[in-house]
């Protein structure tokens, strides 16, 4: 696959065919994953392929909570578990409740899925003593999920990046064995799309690139 067709048009796929996708192509994928980017190379991820039927259940049942507040707070315009504070909110009758979501109903026959931890340990958390919260510490293991992204799109998979389970760490982490000082980062989904949407929504150059500061003139092509 072209990079710049991977990179243009990988979108989020969170529908799959029943094929089922065998340790060797997901041997392949992280094979390719693992050369993503890390902080002094320090390579801080962990990955745990859950086949478990059981755990696989109990997973999906610690994440829909999350996903229904997600899915209720959206709905009221904020967004979801922002750590800036949102002007006051209140949630009302209407606000939806139990969100179906069939990654979580069904999470028993989705073909992949992969949880990924990060050893805290090995990661320079540059901006931990801010008064603000620390997020630097996410590029030494969020280019590793994206990288399984695009190496299961060149497999001819589709896929998605969630991270509801780590909002349940206290649930999720124990049922996964998540070791000691590691943080669970992301849930990644897999299979063959039942659909690739590859013409992807996304905002123009212009609109988030300035020249010299971020209140800077804005930069032109
Ligand atoms: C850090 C991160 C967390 C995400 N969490 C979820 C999630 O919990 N559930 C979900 O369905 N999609 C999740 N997504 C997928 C995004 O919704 C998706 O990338 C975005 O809407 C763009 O979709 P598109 O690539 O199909 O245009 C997540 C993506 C990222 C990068």
């Amino acid at each position: 696959m072209d990079i710049v067709d991977g990179l243009r048009g990988t979108g989020a796929v969170r529908s799959f065919t029943n094929d089922r996708v065998d340790h060797s192509t997901i041997g392949r994928i992280l094979d390719l994953a693992r050369f993503a980017p890390s902080g002094g190379n320090r390579q801080p991820w962990r990955v745990a392929v859950v086949e478990d039927l059981n755990i696989r259940d109990r997973l999906g049942a610690a994440m829909q909570p999350v996903w229904d507040e997600y899915v209720a707070m959206s709905a009221l315009g904020v967004t979801p578990f922002s750590v800036v504070p949102p002007a006051p909110y209140e949630m009302t009758s209407t606000t939806p409740g139990n969100t179906p979501n069939l990654m979580l109903s069904e999470i028993a026959s989705i073909p992949v899925v992969l949880a990924v931890a990060a050893d805290l340990s090995s990661i320079a958390m540059m901006d931990k003593d801010l008064d603000r919260a620390p997020i630097t510490g996410g590029a030494s293991v969020y280019p590793f999920c994206w990288s399984i992204l695009l190496a299961a799109r060149a497999e001819g998979l589709g896929g998605v990046i969630t991270t509801f389970a780590s909002r349940a760490e206290k649930i999720t982490g124990p049922l996964l064995g998540l070791p000691e000082n590691h943080a669970l980062v992301a849930t990644i989904f897999l299979g063959h799309p039942v659909k690739q949407a590859t013409k992807l929504s996304r905002e123009p150059v212009t609109s988030f690139t300035t020249i010299d500061r971020f209140d800077g003139p804005t930069f032109t092509m």
